[in-house]
């Protein structure tokens, strides 16, 4: 069941949409709207736009679009209820509690959020009492100093197949909530419940607000797996968490550092450089760049110096450029990582590294040029062409232009044929990216609710497309629309859901619009539901046109009942219509189409 109206009303009054997009997506003033790089596709150019007096966003790139609760939801992956949740505790409002609200999934949220707490309380005492000696004794023996332990709240699972489950069940939570949060695992063949941390260290991770959402448990010896992670839960999204981002987000000097491991990011913290985060047993995701973009103002990537390191910071390079946060890359030893480069070396050679730091873009050219024989012609000029691919693809023109001339040099060719190359792809990839955009938008009515479409049903399509758009522009003109067009009448099931919808939010006495529709309809359909209403809203939205629009609808319909043998003629359809034409012409006077 909804929430009541005025509690939404109220919600997207107190969070504007300017203000809460802001702090995703760097906006700039154009117009009436504001415009951006769409945070839901990858692009150069933005597509991505805010309408701070409809409230709405849409991306004429992806067609994302939606008033503020869609766009939570999309950026944080929740569901209505989730997006409402955040926007509410962001701006101190409380969610009612009326019996018809399904506020399930946040309860069942919350109480995974106390069992999280307690088991990471539970571990962190295990390492302090005779069962975690040994895991203490290991975590000593890597050099980690009590207060480090402390600060990250380390622990230690015992060697028990049950002391965690009966702790908790003993605490007031049950077997599936243990289950639910990976804390337990079921035996197939007993169906018994057993621990799912067992004689490991263990890591919590805590999400940027330090609520606890995962674990990590290392072995004590060589064993295998060296790591094992909770799965993902309700709570914890492993693409939008960054181990040790609670602290790294208060760095005073804003750099951030990305490692790969747990124990490298909790080293470089004991080093004192507080800005460090690591990947959890993941590759590095857009969602974690734009969570770096949002807490600091550089990224120092320190990812292994093996084949699989290189990818991995290549890939990340791509990502902050995308993100929009300048980023280089440090260059460790051979065969070290950050934990072991300062267990040898010590703080201060860290720090130093740190300092010397390659550049993004220098990274990336070097990885390119140590690939070619410069000598060689052939190879000089394979390069060139490669790097001019890299540099097309760098936003920053300042940028591209310096690298250019660097290229230039290392290649023995003219800078200036470099430029033109580079031009050239550029507009080659604008190009296609344009051609990309028209072609989806073309499919787009075939591929509504993914189903081809026969010929004149496409023509139908558009009608009925074209008549949502002036509804939701027009709200006024649902009631006209009622009189003439029942749902059965549209061809398409999407389109005719929306319809009946838009019909019985007005039957219920209130105007339509997103704020409604948003409690209906997924976040991805809220974007079509934007693009049908944009699509509109430049155009004349007349009630004579209304009457064009509806008059195609009518007669395609007619078309199609004597084409084929006559259906839908039940006696309940005819019946309903009778009943809504009387209520409409009660509360419609007047207003119908001649
Ligand atoms: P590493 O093996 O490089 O980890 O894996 P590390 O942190 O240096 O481990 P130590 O120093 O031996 O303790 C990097 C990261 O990959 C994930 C973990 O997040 C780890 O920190 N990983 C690794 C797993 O999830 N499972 C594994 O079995 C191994
Ligand atoms: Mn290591």
């Amino acid at each position: 069941m909804p929430l009541p109206q005025g509690f939404i009303e109220e919600l997207k009054s107190r969070c504007d949409i300017v203000n809460v997009i802001s702090t995703y997506v760097d906006l700039k003033h154009s117009g009436s709207n504001l415009l951006g790089l769409c945070p839901f596709h990858s692009e150069k150019t933005g597509s991505f736009s805010v309408s701070p007096s409809k409230q709405m966003f849409y991306c004429f790139g992806c067609h994302a679009g939606g008033d503020v609760i869609t766009f939570v939801m999309k950026a944080e992956n929740l569901d209505y209820m989730g997006a409402i949740q955040k926007l509410a505790e962001s701006c101190g409002m409380t969610i009612p509690d009326d019996p018809h609200v399904d506020t399930s999934m946040i309860k069942k949220r919350e109480r995974m959020y106390s069992l999280n707490t307690l088991a990471a309380r539970w571990f962190h005492q295990q390492l302090h009492s005779p069962a975690g000696a040994a895991g203490l004794d290991y975590l000593r023996k890597r050099g980690l100093s009590d207060k480090t332990i402390t600060k990250f709240g380390l622990g230690f699972a015992p060697d028990s197949w049950t002391a965690f489950t009966d702790y908790a069940i003993s605490q007031g939570f049950t077997k599936p909530e243990l289950k639910e949060a990976c804390l337990a695992g079921v035996s197939s063949k007993t169906g018994r419940y057993y621990d799912f941390f067992r004689n490991r260290v263990i890591f919590p991770v805590l999400d940027v607000r330090g609520r606890v959402v995962a674990f990590g448990g290392r072995v004590l010896d060589g064993s295998t797996p060296k790591y094992l992670n909770s799965a993902e839960t309700p709570v914890y999204r492993k693409k939008g968490t960054l181990f040790a981002l609670n602290f790294a987000k208060n760095t005073a000097d804003k750099r951030l550092l990305l490692c790969e491991g747990y124990m490298d990011a909790v080293s470089i913290h004991q080093a004192g450089f507080i800005g460090a985060v690591a990947i959890c047993g993941t590759s590095f995701t857009p969602e974690q760049a734009r969570l770096l973009a949002s807490c600091g103002n550089s990224v120092v990537i320190m990812c292994d110096t093996d084949t699989a390191g290189k990818d991995a910071t290549m890939r990340a390079l791509g990502l902050l450029d995308e993100a929009g946060i300048a980023a280089k890359v440090l260059a460790l030893p051979v065969g070290k990582d950050p934990d072991e480069f300062i267990r040898t070396n010590g703080a201060e050679a860290f720090g130093a590294l740190l300092d010397g730091a390659a550049g993004g873009s220098d990274y990336k050219l070097l990885q390119i040029t140590s690939r070619y024989n410069l000598e060689d012609t052939q190879q000089r000029i394979a390069c060139a062409s490669e790097g001019c691919k890299m540099l097309a693809k760098l936003r920053n023109s300042v940028e591209r232009d310096v690298y250019t001339t660097k290229l230039a040099e290392l290649c023995h060719v003219r800078a200036e044929t470099l430029r033109d190359e580079i031009s050239r792809l550029m507009k080659a990839e604008h190009k296609a990216e344009k051609a990309r955009f028209e072609r989806e938008e073309t499919q787009k009515i075939s591929r509504v609710d993914n189903r081809p479409v026969p010929v004149p049903e496409l023509r139908s399509a558009r009608a009925e497309g074209e008549l949502l758009g002036m509804l939701l522009v027009h709200p006024d003109f649902v009631a006209t629309a009622r009189c003439h067009v029942t749902p059965e009448q549209f061809t398409q099931p999407f389109y005719r859901r929306l319809y009946e919808i838009l019909l019985q939010i007005q039957g219920q006495g209130l105007s339509p619009g997103l704020t409604e529709l948003g409690q209906y309809f997924s976040a991805e359909d809220m974007g079509q539901i934007v693009s049908l209403q944009l699509k509109r809203e430049g155009m004349t939205n007349s009630p004579q046109v209304l009457g064009q629009v509806i008059r195609a609808i009518l007669q395609d319909d007619t078309k199609r009942k004597q084409g084929s043998t006559p259906v839908e003629t039940s006696d309940n359809l005819a019946n309903y219509i009778q009943n809504v034409k009387k209520q409409m012409t009660e509360n419609t006077k007047g207003d119908h189409i001649k």
